[in-house]
């Protein structure tokens, strides 16, 4: 059955019949490269979501068996959209365990770069973990505490939760460090610097210090957040971040690659 959305939230069908066959071949070349570099980076969870979901070895996957698929393990579905839709639609979506996934695929010519996201990030990024009991819970409460950072004038530092660990974070497992940011994920060049590049400074999760530090949308990233587990990510963000978001405030911001007393490195 299809989510039930309604009208101004940003759905439209996926149009699996008008991609091309050179849209399904970028496709299969982007989800080969990526699932050939990524076990022994990627965390365990990712690639079990990855292959319950058998998200896509063929082709673009069609969203409705996608969704038939996750609903049953966590209450999640997937809804097409045209691209990036306003921050609250989004969050409303997520609130109701709704993932919004873009339509379209990029031209070969950016395989390697993208500005936006397209299917590949936003499916094989973002989807796989959504299996995840923990990580689909955090999601959902993304979503909610998105609605109630809008209310607050809260949304920039709410923001940079999102972008250090949905889209950019690392995990701490006895094998050693992982990526499960989506936004490593469906880079190939990211997925490498990430963890063997001796660059980017690698920091212990610590919630306050994430909503004061700005990000950089134009490179890779200076600084990357390591948590020690999905549910210790999930206890960390429960508390009521009113008295956070204030107590965050009224200190600098921190610049994208810097270090501050107070910071862990993880390697
Ligand atoms: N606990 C947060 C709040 O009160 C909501 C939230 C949960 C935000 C999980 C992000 C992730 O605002
Ligand atoms: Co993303």
């Amino acid at each position: 059955m299809a989510a039930q959305t309604g009208p101004g939230d940003h759905v439209i069908e996926q149009g699996y019949q008008a991609y091309t066959d050179e849209d399904h071949e970028v496709w299969r070349d982007l989800y080969r490269r990526q699932s050939e570099l990524l076990p022994g980076r990627v965390c365990g969870e990712f690639l079990d979501g990855l292959d319950a979901l058998g998200v896509g070895a063929d082709g673009i996957p069609d969203f409705e068996d996608l969704s038939e698929l996750l609903e049953p393990a966590t209450g999640w579905r997937i809804v097409a959209v045209p691209g990036l839709i306003p921050d609250d639609v989004f969050f409303s979506h997520l609130a109701a365990r709704r993932f919004p996934v873009t339509n379209w695929i990029r031209a070969r010519e950016k395989m390697d770069y993208l500005q936006e996201p397209d299917v590949f990030h936003d499916l094989f990024g973002h989807v796989p973990l959504l299996t995840n009991r923990y990580f689909a819970d955090y999601m959902a409460a993304y979503g909610r505490g998105g609605l109630k950072a809008m209310r607050l004038g809260a949304l920039d530092m709410l923001a940079r939760l999102y972008w250090y660990t949905v889209e950019f974070g690392l995990i701490d497992t006895p094998e050693g460090l992982r990526i499960y940011g989506a936004g490593i994920v469906s880079s190939r060049g990211e997925s490498i610097y990430a963890l063997d590049d001796p660059a980017p400074n690698r920091i212990a999760f610590d919630l306050q210090r994430i909503l004061r530090s700005r990000y950089r949308i134009d490179d890779f990233q200076e600084t990357y957040f390591v948590i020690d587990s999905f549910d210790a990510l999930m206890q960390a963000t429960e508390p009521d971040f009113t008295p956070i978001y204030e107590a965050a405030r009224a200190l600098p911001e921190i610049a994208a690659g810097e270090v501050v007393a107070g910071d862990r490195p993880v390697s």
